[in-house]
């Protein structure tokens, strides 16, 4: 809920607070009140409780459950876990000071074979499933990759944006392990992650739904039209994780181990192409812009702790080039880019929804991926490099089967533009259309 007189009304009426707390400033008493009423939740209708959660065992799907057991998850304190909420920042400061310096990152798909002849030279078949985006690897375990491999999958990754494995057998250790082999494992400050396991995020809508989230099939898909009026909801909308980070999310894989047998698929959509869509001029003008972007989830500005909900905001290149492939891309998203820095209101509105059409309405750019995995106990992989992409599920089963997944995601370098590098296409020689 958002900061309203209701809030405040609690605000005066709580005995929550002991005296020493009620001296306190005025920042600290509402962080305390924020901290002991449960029923408080900034910028969401959804309401966690935090630690494990007793509800959300009894609701796991059998095949979620099996995976999580034989994995050595212990899941009698409950499932997903949330956390302290002592832990949880109120104010955007504090948010915004988590992770905020440098932090070494190795790049693994920068030295990796090009030719990928450990990875691909072991798999029983590789298939491209667009000529663009998206490659399927049959007959390997993620659990079993040598490091090797794991360069050559980076690279793979970054040259193909989404890279799919079916029939996996993954411990959410093990997933985590990959994760930190690939980058800096992000611990979200707010999400439900899995018992024991920060770092290991459970991406399970029916479990939001059981806890408030208001998802339906008219309201699923509001947020692409306006995100501003209408709030993204479930992963419904175009997006790019985490790219309000200091250092924004790279490699991120999710695992599904609970899959409907019909819908709930998930599209991508290439920064690489939708660069590429743009004629010569208009990539000049837009090389070397920066833009602001914003966090998924909301805080309150200290100073102005009943202005309602903030957003995290940090400045990156809008163009930027990937350390592995060397390729420029557009990182732009409708749901978390904000503003272009130097432009007024309606320019950057302008044309920072034309960016956004171009990703969203480029059919050639993207893939939309039917998760199924036909082994029995067996889940389903996408390692997507996230810079280089957006994203979004689609909710068309409405929960009528259960869809259950684990991700993890390794926070990458600090964004850079190198003026010199080259577009995708131009790397590869492929034609590139002059306009008159
Ligand atoms: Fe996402």
């Amino acid at each position: 809920m958002s900061f309203t007189s209701t809030t405040t009304e609690t605000i005066r009426t709580s005995n929550t607070l002991s005296s020493n707390q009620k001296n306190a400033p005025i920042d600290q008493q509402i962080a305390n009140i924020i901290r002991t009423e449960h029923s408080l939740n900034i910028g969401s209708s959804i309401h966690f409780h935090d630690g494990a959660d007793k509800e959300g065992v009894l609701m796991l799907p059998e095949s979620s459950r099996k995976r999580l057991e034989d994995g050595g998850i212990d899941l009698s304190a409950g499932y997903p876990e949330i956390p302290d909420v002592l832990e949880i920042p109120i104010f955007v400061d504090e948010a915004h000071a988590i992770r905020a310096e440098d932090v070494p990152y190795i790049e693994r798909g920068k030295n990796a074979d090009p030719e990928k002849k450990a990875l691909l030279g072991a798999a029983k078949e590789v298939i491209h499933l667009t000529k663009n985006v998206g490659t399927e690897i049959v007959g390997l375990q993620l659990a079993d990759l040598t490091d090797q491999q794991k360069d050559e999958l980076a690279l793979l990754v970054a040259e193909r944006v989404v890279v799919f494995f079916r029939d996996q057998k993954l411990p959410p250790t093990k997933q985590h392990e990959l994760g930190s082999y690939l980058g800096n494992v992000e611990v979200h400050p707010q999400t439900p992650h899995v018992t024991g396991l920060p770092g290991a995020t459970v991406i399970w809508n029916d479990f939001k739904l059981k806890k408030g989230m208001v998802l339906n099939y008219a309201n699923a898909n509001l947020s692409n039209w306006d995100p501003i009026r209408n709030k993204s909801i479930g992963n419904q909308t175009w997006h790019t994780d985490l790219v309000h980070e200091h250092q924004p999310a790279g490699y991120t894989h999710l695992h599904l181990d609970a899959i409907p047998k019909s819908g709930g698929d998930t599209l991508w959509a290439s920064g690489y192409g939708a660069y590429d869509k743009l004629s010569d001029e208009f990539k000049r003008f837009l090389d070397g812009k920066k833009a602001v972007y914003i966090s998924a989830h909301a805080y309150l500005d200290r100073n102005d702790p009943l202005g309602g909900p903030k957003k995290i905001e940090r400045i990156h290149p809008l163009v930027r080039t990937h350390p592995a492939t060397g390729w420029k891309f557009l990182a732009v998203n409708r749901s978390m880019t904000r503003r272009i820095v130097g432009l007024s209101p309606v320019e950057s509105d302008l044309i920072l929804n034309y960016l956004f059409d171009v990703y969203e309405k480029n059919a050639d750019l993207q893939i939309r991926f039917k998760w199924t995995s036909s082994e029995e106990g067996c889940g389903t992989s996408a390692i997507w490099d996230n810079r280089v992409s957006q994203h979004r599920n689609i909710w068309d089963h409405e929960g009528e089967e259960p869809r259950h997944g684990t991700r993890v995601t390794s926070l990458a370098e600090v964004p850079f533009f190198d003026p010199d590098s080259k577009s995708q296409r131009e790397a590869l020689g492929r034609p590139i259309h002059q306009w008159d």
